[in-house]
């Protein structure tokens, strides 16, 4: 997969409508802070166009960025960041769930969880949640520079194992410094593509 222009097309918030897109989505969920926007600019090869922080919460909108004109990645707000109030958390949760269930060119889900850790209550609601939906998620487990070669082993099966991951369901180490995992990632994206 070669990508050569980006456009981020639409920003919809709590109110605005869906975007009418006629190109296939792919979307990025997971937590505040585990690298969604991250991992869109190594995919997309841009430094920062999307914005990210080293605050959780900084992305607050749905993003549609307009891949090549053949596809768009949507970059979703995080879930289950501690700080911000109840009524923020269900505004972005409510959100998320919308775009989730009315998109109608949705067609892969890329669920992010930091590798170091043993995926929280929300990522396990969000994975049974898109497949309650009909998607069968794929998972990628960001920040895999921050550990060993032989921790990743070890915690890609934890993360397995909590999720409960439907059979054959593959769990991706990403490192968005040393953009390891990111062909997997492009292969995957391609493969849709081509469905
Ligand atoms: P929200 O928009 O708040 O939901 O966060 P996000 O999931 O979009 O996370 P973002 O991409 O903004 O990254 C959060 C922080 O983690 C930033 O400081 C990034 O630089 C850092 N980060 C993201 N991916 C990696 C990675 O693969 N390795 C390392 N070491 N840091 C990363
Ligand atoms: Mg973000």
């Amino acid at each position: 997969m070669h990508i050569k222009n980006v456009n981020l097309e639409t920003v919809i918030g709590i109110t605005s409508d869906l975007p009418k897109n006629d190109k296939m989505e792919v979307a990025f969920a997971g937590k505040s802070n585990v690298g969604k926007s991250s991992l869109i600019n190594a995919l997309m090869n841009r430094k920062s166009y999307a914005r990210t922080s080293q605050q959780p919460g900084k992305t607050q909108t749905i993003n549609f960025y307009n891949i090549n004109s053949e596809l768009y990645f949507v970059d979703l707000p995080g879930y289950g960041y501690a700080k911000v109030s109840l009524e923020t958390k269900q505004k972005w949760g409510k959100m998320i769930d919308r775009y989730l269930m009315k998109s109608e060119m949705l067609r892969l889900i890329f669920l992010l969880v930091d590798i170091r850790h043993e995926p929280s209550e929300n990522d396990k609601n969000m994975y049974d949640w898109a497949v309650r939906y009909g998607f069968n998620p794929i998972i990628i487990a960001t920040k895999s520079d921050k550990i060993s070669r032989s921790q990743r082993q070890k915690q890609m099966a934890v993360i397995r194992k909590k999720l409960n991951v439907i059979e054959g369901t593959p769990i991706i180490p990403f490192s968005a410094l040393s953009k390891d995992g990111r062909d997997e990632i492009y292969e995957y994206i391609q493969a849709s593509l081509e469905a």
